[in-house]
């Protein structure tokens, strides 16, 4: 069929010819179009003078995408948006914040900025001194640059997109010229970021290059791209069997951790140790029924079907309130309007508390329109390819509490472990984490140092070294509450030890003395091995929870490496930022 506006069908060719026009033109881009005509214009003139095809002048225009990146999703959209820019004639190229200074800033014309929140409102670590120079006074002006900003965060959390709304506003006050507007995103932002990329490019695009841009020949293929671009997205996930679903924890633990051994449909499904498998879980029917009696719309199969996958029906966000206060008119939701007011209230309660403290009648189509989709949950592969062909495992710590009244879990963890069995199958996706690798010299001796769900990379990490016979000696800190009932992998990491493939052990059982001991100091009863170690090259890999584990193992290396330079912990801090550059400190974790 014709496309409106291109080739009709009374133009001068065959139908078949007319068909193959319409579908190379229905893909190109306004700078694509523009070029063509200037290229077949050329080819007329070069034929009258027998001379070549005439090709219109050069015009490039540069493009610096940076971004700022701690579990990829901005990585990713800043390699998708530098092939669209490639495209579009830009003269593109990526930097991650962790390896650009000032100076990048300066020297660029337009910028184009993909920036996540972590922590507490914090740039993701690894963006950590760019940002913090970015936002000091050694920051150059920036008169005469272009730049624009997505942020990408979690509308769950109190500092929607802190970063990159901080970035925005930075540029503009060091006087660079916003060129498109700011685009904060929540977990959902696939489609969004796409249009938004296009949107900018195209205003970014000078029209003196919209009218001679030449598509020149270009490697799409950007540093690291291809490792993040997985066949199997959130947007379009596989379906898994469940193989094993087994609790770890004994059974007088007061964990409840799932091992979960999946095996996806289709042979194209590759991963890589370090990777997180991403999984579309499924609310609990029941819990989807409470929220829909809340409203008055309970008992509808049809809509607790359509809501079980489709919506988020647990997260409280103060977006979500000031929606709700807006749609209903409700006076009392006012109070919850502020920051402080919201976090308080909100710290132990769900989207059921809401609507059921402050009740009101809504149709679907209102209540549908104050939910956003039931967001993906990401899990450390536990498993490698080498060693558990075909198959993808994970490890998960089951969520629940209670609260005002109510037993409540998380949303995925319960579904694998009260709502799925061996058999079903769930919807799994890849998220590459290309800054979670073994060293690719596998001589290199490696530390990896995890307390509870923390663990399982490691489990991949050993798996995929013992089976490439690596040569290189490995050290695994494993922390959790209780010797008996927590020892998660027991039985494998012994094994492990007796052939060889790992090295050494230490283990933290909190639960199991008096005095509290974790990880961490573990670390620093050991450090003289460890400077050893690192001395030797190893490479130091930290995972599982960010605010209870991770800060602190963070500063303890830090004190360990400063030990060395007369407990100096500027030394030791500058230290272990050497190490993280050169990959040597790589952290997962959440
Ligand atoms: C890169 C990455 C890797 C990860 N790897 C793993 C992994 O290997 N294993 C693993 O188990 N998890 C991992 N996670 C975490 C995982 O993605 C989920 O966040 C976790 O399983 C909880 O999901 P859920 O759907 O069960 O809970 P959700 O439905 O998301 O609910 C969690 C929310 O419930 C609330 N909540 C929880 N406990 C309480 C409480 N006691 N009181 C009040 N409110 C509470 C909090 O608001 C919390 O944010 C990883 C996360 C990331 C980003
Ligand atoms: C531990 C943790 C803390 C987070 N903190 C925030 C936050 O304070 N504000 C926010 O908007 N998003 C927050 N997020 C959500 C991330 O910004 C979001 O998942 C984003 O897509 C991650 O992008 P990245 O993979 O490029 O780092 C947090 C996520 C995690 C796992």
């Amino acid at each position: 069929m014709a496309v409106a506006g291109f080739v009709p069908r009374s133009a001068p060719f065959a139908p078949d010819e007319i068909d193959v026009l319409n579908g190379v033109l229905a893909r190109t881009t306004p700078v694509q179009r523009a070029w063509l005509t200037g290229f077949l214009a050329g080819m007329d003139a070069g034929q009258a003078s027998g001379a070549q095809p005439l090709a219109p002048p050069r015009v490039r225009t540069p493009l610096t995408i940076l971004y700022a990146s701690e579990s990829g999703n901005a990585e990713g959209l800043a390699q998708k948006a530098r092939k669209a820019a490639l495209k579009q004639g830009f003269d593109a190229k990526v930097l991650d914040m962790a390896d650009a200074g000032l100076g990048t800033l300066e020297t660029a014309r337009n910028i184009l900025v993909f920036a996540s929140t972590w922590g507490e409102g914090d740039p993701p670590s690894r963006a950590a001194d760019f940002y913090a120079a970015l936002m000091s006074d050694k920051a150059p002006r920036l008169a005469g640059v272009r730049f624009a900003v997505l942020a990408l965060g979690d509308t769950a959390y109190a500092d929607f997109c802190a970063t990159g709304r901080a970035i925005d506003a930075r540029l503009e006050a060091l006087g660079a010229e916003r060129a498109a507007s700011r685009a904060d995103l929540d977990l959902d932002f696939a489609k969004k970021a796409a249009d938004w990329t296009e949107r900018t490019l195209e205003r970014l695009t000078p029209p003196e290059a919209q009218a001679s841009a030449t598509v020149v020949h270009v490697d799409f293929k950007g540093p690291g791209a291809a490792e993040l671009e997985p066949v199997y997205t959130a947007e379009n996930p596989v379906e898994a069997e469940i193989a094993t679903l087994v609790n770890l924890n004994g059974t007088g633990s007061t964990r409840e951790t799932w091992h979960v051994e999946l095996s996806p449909a289709a042979a194209d499904f590759a991963y890589q140790t370090g990777d997180a498998i991403g999984v579309l879980p499924e609310n609990d029917p029941g819990v989807v029924n409470a929220l829909l009696e809340a409203v008055g719309l309970g008992g509808d199969g049809e809509l607790i079907r359509q809501f079980v996958r489709g919506y988020d029906v647990t997260t409280l966000s103060r977006p979500l309130v000031e929606a709700y206060a807006t749609l209903t008119g409700r006076k009392d939701l006012a109070k919850l309007r502020e920051p402080k007011a919201f976090a308080a209230w909100a710290a132990d309660r769900q989207l059921i508390d809401l609507f059921e403290g402050f009740p009101e009648k809504l149709t679907a189509g209102q209540l549908t329109g104050l939910l956003r989709p039931l967001p993906g949950r990401l899990y450390s592969v536990a498993s490698s390819p080498r060693a558990h062909t075909g198959e993808a495992h994970i490890l998960v710590g089951a969520v629940r509490w209670s609260s005002h009244g109510r037993a409540r879990g998380g949303v995925a963890s319960t579904y694998f472990a009260d709502r799925r069995e061996v058999g079903n199958t769930v919807r799994i996706y890849v998220r590459p984490n290309r800054h979670f690798r073994l060293p690719a010299d596998d001589a290199k001796p490696v530390i990896m140092i995890g307390a509870g769900t923390g663990v399982a990379p490691y489990r991949g990490f050993v798996a995929e070294r013992a089976e490439a016979g690596a040569k290189g000696r490995s050290w695994l800190f494993f922390g959790e509450r209780n010797y008996t009932n927590d020892f998660l992998y027991q039985t494998e990491w012994q094994d492990h030890l007796k052939s060889g493939a790992l090295t050494r052990i230490d283990v933290a059982f909190s639960r199991d003395q008096p005095e509290k001991i974790y990880v961490q100091h573990r670390l620093w009863e050991r450090r003289a091995e460890v400077h050893d170690w690192l001395a030797d090259g190893a490479h130091v890999y930290v995972c599982g929870d960010e605010k209870g584990m991770a800060r602190d193992v963070d500063r303890m290396l830090v004190r360990i490496l400063a030990s060395e330079v007369k407990g100096d912990l500027d030394a030791g801090r500058a230290r272990l930022k050497e190490l993280a550059k050169a990959g040597r400190y790589q952290r997962d974790v959440y």
